[in-house]
């Protein structure tokens, strides 16, 4: 067990038998997922079903904001069984800030349509390092909600590529990006932080080398 590569804990039992600092490090990231799921959800994916502009855009954004929520349950609901206090994963109730990319103060159903595309793609590269996590119930979570994280991208670049097919659509859709992108940056670490260079160099990459943000990572090297 003091070897860390090789270091797995099956159940929420074994947890606790573990050194407090991982216990610490797995809550922390319990905690984390439980409340900006959810805060984003309200922020975000909710309010954006009224902004959906016909009923096939209402319906799919309906699904992404269901599966948004359902990732918060899924979390809160680990945090429960590891006995973390309902209180600490409810925005409402903790004094634990959501992320600072949650203040972005949606107005415009193309600036959802912009943090679909860029927030969920940022979400995916963090999720990608729970995949394989040595505490099986987080990672068997993560391996559960990525799909459908994916198809929240996608769900970003499909309605963008339709937006951008007239020169107004583009217009709109590109001042929604430029609005949106520098809220994304600390998703990664804030200003001089090293945790995450490697990962923001990957998510920025792939936004500013097309200058249109169509194509995300592929998952099959890390799956
Ligand atoms: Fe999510
Ligand atoms: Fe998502």
């Amino acid at each position: 067990m003091t070897d860390k590569t090789k270091l797995q804990v099956k159940t929420v039992e074994e947890l606790k038998k573990q050194p407090e600092e991982y216990q610490t490090a797995c809550a922390k990231l319990v905690i984390s997922h439980a409340i900006n799921e959810l805060y984003g959800a309200r922020a975000y994916d909710e309010p954006a079903v009224a902004l959906a502009p016909n009923p096939y855009a209402k319906w799919l954004t309906c699904r992404v904001a269901m599966e948004e929520y359902g990732h918060h349950v899924r979390f809160f609901e680990l945090g429960r069984e590891m006995g973390i206090p309902e209180e600490r994963m409810l925005p409402d109730k903790t004094s634990k800030k959501p992320l600072s990319i949650m203040n972005y103060p949606l107005k415009t159903w193309e600036e959802f349509v912009a943090i679909k595309l860029l927030a969920d793609l940022a979400e995916i590269l963090q999720v990608e390092d729970l995949l394989h996590c040595s505490f099986h119930p987080l990672r068997n979570l993560a391996r559960m909600t990525m799909p459908e994280e994916r198809f929240h991208a996608q769900f970003g670049i499909d309605f963008g590529l339709e937006m951008v097919k007239t020169p107004a659509g583009k217009k709109k859709l590109q001042e929604a990006v430029n609005n949106v992108y520098p809220h994304m940056l600390p998703f990664f670490g804030a200003p001089k932080s090293k945790i995450d260079s490697g990962r923001l160099e990957v998510f920025s990459g792939i936004i500013l080398s097309s200058g249109t943000p169509i194509s995300r990572p592929s998952s099959k090297k890390r799956t």
